[in-house]
């Protein structure tokens, strides 16, 4: 509460399945801990207040007993919801979905989706640049691409990630996504399907000069 109180949206918003469950796991997990905490706090201060209730307490085995069962109850209760979402994060299926390339370079990334219009791009691999003039009214400076990455709303999207020079690493906040591209190496990271729209994220390595200045576009839209 105080968090949100003071931080107000900490997080990016969680636009996919993913991510939007983690948040809600994150806050969960923020509210156990502050009644933990104002339990104990409370217990101590009833120590200093009240010494007679720790005196009366020593070699009190059913106390013993609760006190090491109950925290074990809700270590365990965290346990569930924290390990089913790190399996949804890697959840690998291939059954649908689409599969993009992404490459970064020092400092731009590259992308290949069959989606870009032929219009816009004679090939389905591009490079995606920072728009560093040309802004209109709305535009989100040092975030805007030229050319952003295309993918399709609502299906399964696999991200396979390298690197043609230094490590960058490629990251979108509301998908919960952060993947690492390594030169000579290919990660991937899964995202469940996504609502249409504009995403944003940034390059997550120190990669050089112009680590600042790779931003992620992404788009995502609906294909008849
Ligand atoms: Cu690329 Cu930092």
């Amino acid at each position: 509460i105080v968090s949100y109180l003071v931080l107000g949206n900490y997080f990016f918003n969680g636009l996919n399945f993913f991510m939007g469950n983690l948040i809600m796991f994150h806050d969960f997990l923020l509210i156990i801990c502050y009644f933990v905490l104002f339990f104990i706090l409370s217990l101590m201060l009833s120590m200093v207040v009240f010494s007679g209730s720790y005196f009366n307490n020593l070699g009190n085995v059913v106390l013993e007993v609760v006190w090491t069962v109950i925290p074990s109850l809700i270590l365990l209760g965290l346990v569930e919801p924290s390990l089913t979402l790190l399996y949804i994060s890697e959840a690998f299926s291939f059954n649908n979905g689409q599969v993009l390339k992404v490459v970064g370079h020092q400092w731009y990334w590259s992308y290949n989706s069959d989606l870009i219009n032929s219009v816009v791009q004679d090939s389905t691999d591009y490079d995606s640049y920072l728009i560093t003039s040309d802004l209109v009214s709305g535009d989100f400076r040092l975030l805007e691409v030229d050319l952003p990455l295309v993918v399709l709303a609502n299906v399964p999207l696999y991200f396979f990630v390298s690197s043609s020079d230094v490590i960058h690493s490629f990251a979108l906040p509301s998908l919960g996504l952060k993947v690492d591209a390594f030169p000579g190496r290919l990660n991937v990271g899964v995202s469940g399907g996504v609502s249409v729209g504009c995403y944003w994220g940034q390059c997550s390595e120190i990669c050089g000069a112009n680590h600042a200045f790779m931003p992620i576009g992404m788009e995502a839209l609906i294909y008849f």
